[in-house]
């Protein structure tokens, strides 16, 4: 087994997204090379309703997934397609664009912390535009292994040790885990080489390879090639997400919440908009 490397640590920025919600970006534009098929990564975590109350409104998407994880509070979502529900805590909404949706999601008044995770997957060329469709996963139907004492994995999406996530048959082969480890633990996990891998800490502390440096909330924590990647707790434990996926190698024109392979289709998909045409599928 070859240990895969930390080569890249990113400290979330702060950022006004959607009406005006304080988000902290992962990972965005400048890391779409290193993390192919991901394109973007906000972490929303406030304990003050003024900070996500505004919500983003409708807007469209085209061409990508997103990844939404509440871990506290709910999130509101309506599309122009007639889907509508709620993401509590623990669930998970794994929404394909496609060709196209318009919709709103919305943060409900939470006391205390609210924190949630919205990940945007890329889609090839040739998925790009297939119809829009939803996972809605309830937090009930996601395994929590125990691949060691002290180490507890939720199973989004992909394989750990035998236990499939809910979010199956993917466009893109993707792994999605919530990682816990009780203090003083170490764990390693296979993930096949060539497949982008990064792990986003929320809480407490850890390291990610040999190195005896340590990564806490708001980091995101970005590995180079191998075959396995290892996390070391120490007094306080740690939690992360450890996210990885196959690469598309495919050229990115994007526009805001929209990315194509070429400008012209950004510039067709912009045009349709105006024009009133963008829905092409009703899912
Ligand atoms: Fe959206």
């Amino acid at each position: 087994m070859s240990l895969r490397p930390v080569v890249k640590v990113n400290r979330s920025k702060p950022l006004l997204e959607g009406a005006g919600v304080k988000v902290h970006r992962a990972f965005g534009f400048r890391d779409v090379e290193r993390l192919d098929p991901f394109l973007m990564m906000d972490d929303f975590h406030s304990d003050d309703p003024k900070d996500y109350m505004a919500g983003f409104p409708l807007h469209p998407h085209r061409g990508i997934e997103t990844v939404t994880y509440m871990i506290k509070g709910e999130v509101e979502h309506r599309d122009n397609i007639g889907n509508q529900g709620v993401i509590g805590p623990g669930d998970v909404q794994w929404m394909t664009a496609g060709s196209g949706i318009m919709h709103e999601e919305m943060p409900k008044r939470t006391e205390g912390m609210m924190q949630g995770f919205q990940l945007w997957v890329n889609l090839p060329r040739a998925h790009k535009m297939m119809p829009p469709r939803y996972r809605e996963v309830k937090r009930e139907d996601i395994p929590v292994i125990e691949p060691r004492i002290g180490v507890e994995v939720k199973v989004v999406a992909g394989k750990v040790e035998g236990a499939l996530g809910p979010v199956k048959d993917l466009v893109v082969k993707v792994r999605y885990l919530d990682v816990e480890l009780a203090p003083d633990r170490q764990w390693e996990l296979d993930v096949p080489e060539g497949h982008s891998t990064f792990a986003y800490v929320f809480q407490g502390k850890g390291s990610f390879d040999n190195s005896s440096e340590q990564f806490g909330p708001e980091h995101l924590v970005m590995f180079g090639d191998g075959d396995s990647v290892m996390v070391k707790s120490r007094q306080n434990g740690v939690r992360f997400l450890l996210v990885s996926g196959e690469p598309l190698r495919e050229p990115v024109a994007w526009g805001g919440p929209i990315v194509m392979n070429t400008e012209e289709e950004l510039e067709r998909a912009f045009e349709e908009i105006n024009e009133g045409t963008f829905i092409k599928d009703r899912a």
